[in-house]
């Protein structure tokens, strides 16, 4: 099947049409002051609201921010993305003070040719994220009504049976942004024939939320490397105490049978790092990983896990990393997850980091974007992508 491309948008005349764009904006954000802790999902919708403001078109941004209950709350407010979405792009960007009400209707309506302007975040209203299909419809109306085309560039919601990102395009002519595009061809190619060996790297918290990906990946990877809070749940698999680490009791028994149908693919820590207390000043020392001290809790994997991983790394030609190793917002638990990437980014592999924490890691430690072959906007996206399931934004888009 086809998706028509912004390209093809552009092809026809854009130039005075108003162009609904929706993009995940969904960007962190320090809980204290407000401010945006890592625009870089910012910076990846540029290329395609450059190329519509080039062309002359009225540029109607429009995303969601955090998980608001469906009604208006400050703390979810898009204004502060409005603000740094205009510096990146060098002209002011008009603020609509709701999604579909009086305020969005007269922004858009106030637009010259070229400009842009970003809608209050879509999870203010219950339609957005509604299973109901016609109160979901009803909002989709709504957004519709807002504009004459939609370019859908929010890779990261795409896994989202959501209006905006589901029912909208049914509603108006539909391609995919330069950014969804970007994400598809490459997890296409991971989902297809990768050259070999094939690396992946897995961390983050929980086992449970990566059971279908590991599933899906174990008879397609050479090695599947597990770090991060998620390991110890393997640990315990294996016959291992764990402390008081992160444990999901009952995911045990499926990762036992993981670990047995794995055919050694699955590589774990033999050494962690482990605290007295979930806090960056905690007292802490590297142990084996079958010999973690009761009460004391597993925060990274330790310096001989790094050199194992980085060793396997470096012998990829394709690697696909998704998750910390450990708590790398803790300086004193971020070697692993730095070293690990350090060695990613060292390889001549095709590299791809793929989700929100990992891609914030990559940039919060400091290390070179450049040196990846791709960072992924979308965490649960590009995971269900591998997975090989139907994402209901990319399945619209071929409608
Ligand atoms: C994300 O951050 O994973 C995407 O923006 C999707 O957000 P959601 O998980 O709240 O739907
Ligand atoms: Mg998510």
């Amino acid at each position: 099947m086809t998706i028509r491309t912004l390209d093809d948008l552009l092809a026809e005349e854009v130039t005075g049409r108003r162009v609904l764009v929706r993009a995940d904006l969904n960007v962190p954000l320090d809980k204290q002051t407000g401010q945006i802790t890592d625009d870089g999902r910012i910076r990846a919708v540029l290329p395609t609201l450059g190329a519509l403001v080039q062309a002359g078109a009225k540029v109607v941004v429009c995303s969601h921010l955090g998980r608001p209950k469906g009604s208006p709350d400050p703390a979810f407010s898009l204004r502060p993305v409005a603000g740094r979405l205009g510096e990146l792009l060098g002209a002011p960007v008009h603020f609509a003070e709701d999604t579909v009400g009086d305020s969005a209707r007269s922004t858009v309506a106030g637009l010259a040719d070229g400009q842009v302007a970003l809608l209050e975040n879509l999870r203010f209203n219950p339609g957005e994220t509604s299973k109901d299909e016609a109160e979901r419809g009803a909002f989709a109306d709504q957004l519709a009504a807002l504009a004459d085309a939609y370019v859908d560039d929010a890779f990261g919601a795409v896994h989202r049976r959501h209006a905006s990102v589901y029912d909208v395009p049914a509603r108006l002519p539909h391609v995919a942004g330069r950014l969804v595009l970007r994400e598809v061809e490459v997890l296409g190619a991971l989902a297809g024939e990768p050259d070999r060996p094939y690396v992946v790297v897995l961390g983050g918290s929980k086992v449970s939320d990566k059971l279908a990906v590991i599933e899906a990946l174990l008879p397609k990877v050479d090695r599947l490397l597990v770090g991060g809070g998620m390991c110890f749940t393997f640990l315990k698999a294996q016959g291992h105490e764990v402390g008081s680490s992160l444990l999901e009791e009952e995911m045990v028994e499926t990762c036992r049978s993981l670990l047995e149908r794995a055919d050694g693919k699955i590589m774990l820590p033999v050494d962690v790092v482990v605290a007295d207390a979930f806090a960056p000043d905690a007292s802490h020392d590297t142990v084996r990983a079958d010999g973690i001290p009761s009460k004391r809790v597993g925060l990274d994997i330790g310096p001989e896990t790094v050199a194992g991983f980085a060793a396997a790394v470096r012998d990829a030609r394709t690697i696909f990393w998704n998750g910390p190793m450990g708590v790398f917002e803790m300086a004193a638990f971020a070697h692993g997850t730095r070293g690990v990437a350090e060695a990613i980014a060292e390889s001549d592999a095709f590299t791809v980091v793929g989700g929100g924490d990992s891609a914030a890691a990559v940039r919060a430690l400091g290390l070179d974007e450049q040196a990846f072959s791709h960072i992924s906007t979308g965490g649960g996206a590009s995971l269900e992508y591998l997975e090989g399931k139907t994402l209901p934004g990319i399945a619209a888009l071929e409608s």
